[in-house]
């Protein structure tokens, strides 16, 4: 049975302040951290082991998922002291795979919710002895994330992480952050120093002229790296969009939690989530937001659109629009806070006495 790893390392510096206590891979997503999402899909795809690459705060992912058998799978810990990158993570996992050389070896990045057909990806890379293949999506923007150009017989013919000039943009073909590696790839990879993947194995290997392919999957899929985008992946597997098999309840317009309150006429909507502990009093509004552990939102307060981490307090009035509020923080009463406000943990803003509104 194929093995897997997660690499589960990075900083997540553009969803501060949700990272500064949790790494990104452990924040909740429709109630549960988007790891668990990924565990649950690659056991649905047969994967019994999984190796999780960690570095950032590493300690709480073994708090959580233990040894994996609440979960189905075997987990197996590997910390980098310091990060070693995404080619530098895979590589220092070697030891601890129990594949043969010729085995394929799936590969996740941890910021993903997708609904590839994982079995049909191995089956490509074993059916075509492939060195590495490389799960592929289409997007409208491909700035932000790894170019990766096929030829007609769907094999990879460059790799451009993160391209800078418009010369560059010759796909809007992206690598969707889900590999198959022939085990002996992995060995070759350099040990003991920062290696990147995309942008130092990828390249060298189609330079190389090694069999890569790329497999488009036009399905659902979806990089959390930005608040927003977090805010959405969670929508989408509240409302049933996103495809898991580890939703803790059924899929609808709504998910809360056991242990949540929400009060008589509150309106909960658009795939927003309520975690345990939390409260949302009576008459307030929550519309395709994340509300977590133990947050509170008064009545009369709107929040459309935003994340509420642990904790986190927004008093009566308030009024929010894709902002991100951080944990334990206070939002006095009456704020209006627009797109891309991020208050940090443990601050507290002034309740008002008046709306200081700019389309009032
Ligand atoms: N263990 C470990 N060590 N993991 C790491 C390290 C590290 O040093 N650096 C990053 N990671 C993990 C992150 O936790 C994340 O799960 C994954 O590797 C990818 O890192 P991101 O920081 O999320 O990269 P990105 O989103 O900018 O770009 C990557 O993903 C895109 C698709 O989502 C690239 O692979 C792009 O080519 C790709 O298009
Ligand atoms: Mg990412």
């Amino acid at each position: 049975m194929t093995e897997a790893v997660l690499l589960v390392g990075g900083q997540g510096t553009r969803l501060r302040p949700l990272t500064m206590e949790t790494p990104k891979p452990m924040l909740p997503v429709a109630g549960v951290p988007v790891t668990e999402h990924q565990i649950a899909r690659a056991r649905e795809a047969g994967v019994t082991r999984i190796i999780l690459g960690t570095s950032y705060r590493a300690e709480v992912f073994e708090e959580y998922f233990g040894d994996g058998a609440r979960f189905g799978v075997e987990l197996v810990y590997v910390t980098e002291e310091e990060p070693l990158g995404t080619g530098g993570a895979i590589r220092n996992v070697a030891d601890y795979l129990q594949s043969g050389p010729d085995d394929p070896v799936l590969i996740f990045n941890g910021d993903v919710l997708s609904g590839v057909d994982l079995r049909g990806l191995v089956n490509r890379h074993t059916s075509d002895d492939c060195a590495v293949t490389l799960y592929l999506t289409r997007v409208e923007d491909p700035r932000p994330y790894g170019l990766v150009p096929t030829n007609a017989q769907g094999w990879v013919t460059g790799f451009l992480e993160k391209p800078t000039s418009p010369e560059e943009i010759v796909t809007d073909q992206i690598n969707a952050g889900a590999y198959v590696f022939r085990r002996s790839v992995i060995d070759q990879i350099p040990p003991g120093r920062v290696v990147s993947v995309e942008r130092e194995i990828f390249p060298a290997l189609v330079a190389d002229g090694a069999r890569v392919a790329g497999h488009v999957d036009n399905g659902y899929w979806l990089d959390l790296g930005t608040p927003m985008d977090f805010v959405r992946g969670s929508c989408d597997l509240v409302l049933g969009v996103a495809p898991s098999p580890a939703l803790p309840g059924p899929i609808g317009e709504s998910l809360v939690l056991a242990g949540a309150r929400v009060g008589e006429g509150a309106v909960i909507s658009h795939g927003s989530v309520v975690a345990a502990g939390a409260v949302v009093e009576p008459g307030a509004v929550v519309a395709g937001s994340v509300i977590m552990a133990n947050a509170f939102i008064a009545a009369g307060a709107k929040v459309y659109g935003s994340v509420i981490a642990d904790g986190a307090h927004i008093s009566s009035g308030a009024s929010l629009h894709g902002v991100v509020v951080g944990p334990r923080a206070v939002v006095g009463a009456l704020n209006e806070l627009r797109e891309g406000a991020r208050v940090w943990p443990d601050t507290r803003l002034a309740d008002l006495s008046v709306r200081f509104s700019s389309d009032r």
